[in-house]
């Protein structure tokens, strides 16, 4: 087995090529483990993690926490809306008093960009970035990208589009970074006020035409509006956004081709894309949300693994 080039998961911005076909080579062995009548194996026996939210979520919370459990760690889960934070206490002393506990890794979400990145260099515990603010989703990039293998078998020249808010993505970011290591082209398609300033510096297309785009694509990955994120409107209403950049199945009707098609959720029906749509033969929604679980364990096991290397312990088996 090889090793990560990483101690800590902070983005795939920090990531090789070799680190990502190491993930997904594990993912899979991990998703036929999770798909066997008994789906735990003992590797993270007497590890405990720690899930530390700072904002909501759904399916990235609770996907850590079956990964972890999958690997048979102790899992203990943190909500800032329940905790001493209330109170005023710091993000690192909050952390700190965690790791007091004798925890060995912890997942963090963060409205802030670069919290996992401040941590990491604060505190003496292996990271794992589970969003921070609208900088990177390192695992959500990956379960994406693996994901698009499993239709595709390699993305190298594959025509990927990121469609929607990407200003206040950090979905598209990670999914940019991983998909580009991997060999294919992306193409961002939003309005105009929901692209990021020199966005250009990352190799990508850019459109605001969304049937030109997905004309171009083979596979297209719609985003939310993040309207929790956004301090003044960019467009003129939601209903203009759904005109323009929706995933319709009139529009699905003009191309003459089976493209594929992702969203991280949480899914805002009727705005960026139509239920017909997100609940087609098309969409691989719900593929994503499984191979999420099997990545978050590939992810957890090749950390402890580097993190056994380091202090010298036999290896995880
Ligand atoms: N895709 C994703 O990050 O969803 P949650 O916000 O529900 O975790």
């Amino acid at each position: 087995m090889g090793t990560l080039s990483v101690q800590n998961l902070i983005g795939i911005k920090y990531l090789q090529k070799n680190d990502l076909d190491l993930i997904f080579d594990m993912a899979t062995h991990f998703k036929e483990v999770i798909n066997r009548p008994i789906k735990k194996v003992p590797s993270l026996r007497d590890y405990t993690i720690a899930n530390l939210f700072f904002e909501d979520s759904t399916r990235t919370k609770l996907s850590f926490e079956i990964a972890e459990k999958r690997l048979s760690a102790d899992v203990i889960n943190f909500s800032s809306s329940n905790s001493s934070i209330k109170k005023g206490e710091s993000l690192l002393d909050t952390v700190k008093n965690i790791l007091a506990m004798k925890v060995d890794l912890i997942v963090v979400r963060h409205p802030n960009p670069g919290a996992a990145l401040f941590l990491s260099q604060k505190i003496n515990a292996t990271i794992i970035n589970a969003g921070d603010g609208t900088h990177e989703h390192p695992t959500q990039g990956l379960l994406d990208c693996y994901s698009l293998l499993e239709k595709f078998g390699s993305l190298d020249g594959k025509k990927i589009a990121i469609v929607g808010d990407i200003a206040h993505s950090r979905v598209a970011l990670s999914n940019i970074y991983a998909l580009k290591k991997l060999g294919a082209e992306v193409c961002l398609c939003s309005p105009k006020s929901l692209i990021p300033q020199n966005v250009e510096k990352l190799g990508v297309h850019q459109s605001t035409n969304l049937l030109e785009t997905l004309q171009w694509s083979d596979a297209v990955n719609m985003l939310r509006v993040q309207k929790e994120r956004i301090q003044k409107a960019s467009y003129p209403s939601l209903r203009d956004y759904a005109l323009q950049f929706g995933l319709t199945k009139p529009l699905m009707e003009k191309l003459d081709k089976f493209l594929v098609i992702l969203h991280p959720g949480p899914i805002n029906r009727g705005i960026e894309i139509t239920s017909e749509v997100a609940d087609s033969d098309q969409a691989i929604i719900l593929d994503q949300v499984e191979n999420g679980v099997a990545i978050r364990m590939a992810v957890i096991y090749l950390l402890v693994s580097k993190l056994k290397m380091s202090t010298d312990e036999s290896p995880i088996t």
